[in-house]
């Protein structure tokens, strides 16, 4: 029989390390339920510890999950730990994971200890963590650049103080696949008592290797993978979940493990982080890209009508592609609307919550003729970014003018802290306009790194979902908008980004010396 192989899904964590993606409790909340759907064994919540509002996020996961087990993330210090283990105390399954830096350069200049001192203290943060769950893993932090000799003495006092996954990162992503699968092979070689514990690889792609290092982590021994939907992380993110799922699920012939992933939620998963975050999917992502399955040129297209196999490897129905675009319209009544919603795993906490979306629901309708899942997900996430409460600004109204050989012109309404303002602006373009006006009336002051507009279904009356990544002193927030209007889509990202830099940001980030 197949080795089980466990998945660690960390995009609540790490992949809220990304910057500008940092989610809201209910966000959180509404991610880790769709996990729990696509069935990952592990579910890291978070990094307690950060602030406040991370640490009722992690609670919040822990109460709602059932069948995922809930980590938290602590540095090994007793702050951080016995925050880990307040936050998951209501978990079915609750697991802790500390971690201490073990390359020389982290020691050395970021810690400022001796390895001797590491591996006491790492020693002692396990068996504080079992102080709260056996569910213990420990991670010898930047793994992929400490020395052999040195990792193997760390993990094996882990391991006997009590940790039951050793997960090695490849924290700077700077492992060649061959080399990250022999770090297993001696690892799990070298250290007496290896077989005490699950090994795990941690992957960043700096190097574009972070599928493949975990891969061959996988064929040396490593039976946990950690991984993030769409490959989100920190730089240039983490290892993709559903490029590792489905690379075991498809080569059976050189892997054998198996997953209990439920591979048909893989594009839900996919459109939800996105569509929350608002880190689009670039087309041609492997397995969740809008181009994975599509087939361009003649010779293919005439190949795969002949016989799927010349140029498919996977089935789109299998990763959740076109299973379930079931199409409302006008017509369709409240129930229709609220049935498919559960179906998407959407729910909605007061009556007066759906009715409103009813009603958001039939104004769409009345634009667009059909609508499709990814119609719906984009209402009711825009619906609740822009219902936030206690915010600053809102948008009121906008008018915009554009004639060939003219400068567009727009005027735009917001409401600020409880009054109307309006201001005209004209740009470069009718987008340019829209900021401009925007701006004139809040003078943020704030730099513009990223516009990004795509198109949720096709047809050129799609719902136009816009991202917006603004800076200010450091601070980097994105912010997110839909409409079937793009100029209304961008202004509402605009205007959510600058509600998102005037609330308190500050946390701990869990990499920072402590
Ligand atoms: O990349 C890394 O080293 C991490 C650790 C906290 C496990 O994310
Ligand atoms: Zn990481």
């Amino acid at each position: 029989m197949a080795d089980h192989l466990v998945i660690f899904d960390t995009t609540l964590r790490d992949g809220e390390q990304s910057p500008g993606a940092s989610m809201t409790k209910e966000e959180k909340v509404r991610i880790a339920k769709q996990l729990e759907k696509l069935r990952v064994d592990v579910i890291e919540a978070g990094f307690p510890a950060a602030s406040d509002g991370d640490f009722e996020s992690v609670q919040a996961v822990a109460s709602v999950v059932k069948d995922s087990t809930v980590c938290g993330l602590a540095r090994a210090v007793e702050t951080d730990i016995a925050r880990a283990g307040e936050a998951i105390k209501a978990a079915n399954s609750g697991r802790i994971h500390t971690f201490i830096a073990t390359s020389p350069i982290h020691m050395e200049k970021k810690l400022r200890m001796s390895p001797d001192q590491v591996v006491d203290k790492a020693v002692w943060a396990v068996k504080r963590a079992r102080d709260f769950t056996d569910n213990v893993e420990f991670s010898p932090e930047d793994a992929g650049r400490s020395e052999l000799d040195f990792l193997c003495r760390v993990i094996e006092a882990a391991i006997d103080a009590g940790a039951t996954t050793i997960n090695i990162p490849d924290t700077v992503g700077y492992n060649m696949p061959h080399q990250f699968g022999q770090l297993f092979h001696n690892l799990l070689e070298n250290i007496p008592n290896s077989d005490k514990a699950i090994f795990s690889a941690h992957c960043h792609n700096d190097l574009g290797m972070a599928a493949a290092n975990s891969l061959a982590a996988v064929r040396n021994g490593a039976r946990q993978i950690e991984c993030t939907i769409n490959g989100l992380g920190e730089r240039a993110g983490n290892t993709a979940l559903e490029e590792v799922v489905m690379a075991v699920k498809t080569r059976q012939d050189i892997f054998d493990v198996d997953t209990r992933i439920n591979t048909r939620e893989i594009v839900n998963a996919s459109r939800l982080v996105s569509n929350i975050t608002g880190f689009a999917v670039q087309p041609n992502k492997a397995i969740v890209g809008a181009n994975a399955f599509a087939h361009e040129s003649g010779i293919h297209q005439d190949g795969v009508l002949k016989h799927r196999e010349t140029y498919e490897i996977m089935l789109a129905e299998d990763v959740g592609w076109s299973t379930n675009r079931m199409v409302l319209g006008k017509h369709s009544g409240r129930n229709a609307f609220k049935t498919r919603l559960e179906e998407l795993g959407i729910e909605f906490e007061t009556e007066l919550e759906l009715n409103e979306a009813f009603i958001r629901f039939k104004e769409l309708a009345d634009r667009k003729h059909e609508i499709y899942d990814e119609d719906l997900q984009s209402l009711v996430t825009d619906k609740n970014i822009q219902r936030v409460e206690n915010v600053s600004y809102r948008l009121v109204s906008l008018k915009a003018s554009t004639a060939t050989g003219e400068n567009p012109q727009v005027e735009v309404t917001l409401w600020i802290n409880g009054n109307e303002a309006s201001a005209l602006a004209s740009g470069s373009g009718v987008i340019d306009a829209a900021f401009k006006a925007i701006e004139s009336l809040v003078e943020s002051d704030a730099c513009l790194q990223l516009y990004s507009v795509n198109n949720v279904t096709d047809g050129t009356d799609s719902l136009g979902e816009t991202s917006v990544r603004l800076e200010k002193a450091g601070r980097i927030v994105n912010g997110q908008g839909s409409d079937t209007d793009i100029v209304t889509s961008s202004a509402k990202a605009y205007i959510n980004a600058l509600n998102k830099l005037l609330t308190d940001g500050s946390k701990a980030h869990p990499q920072a010396p402590v």
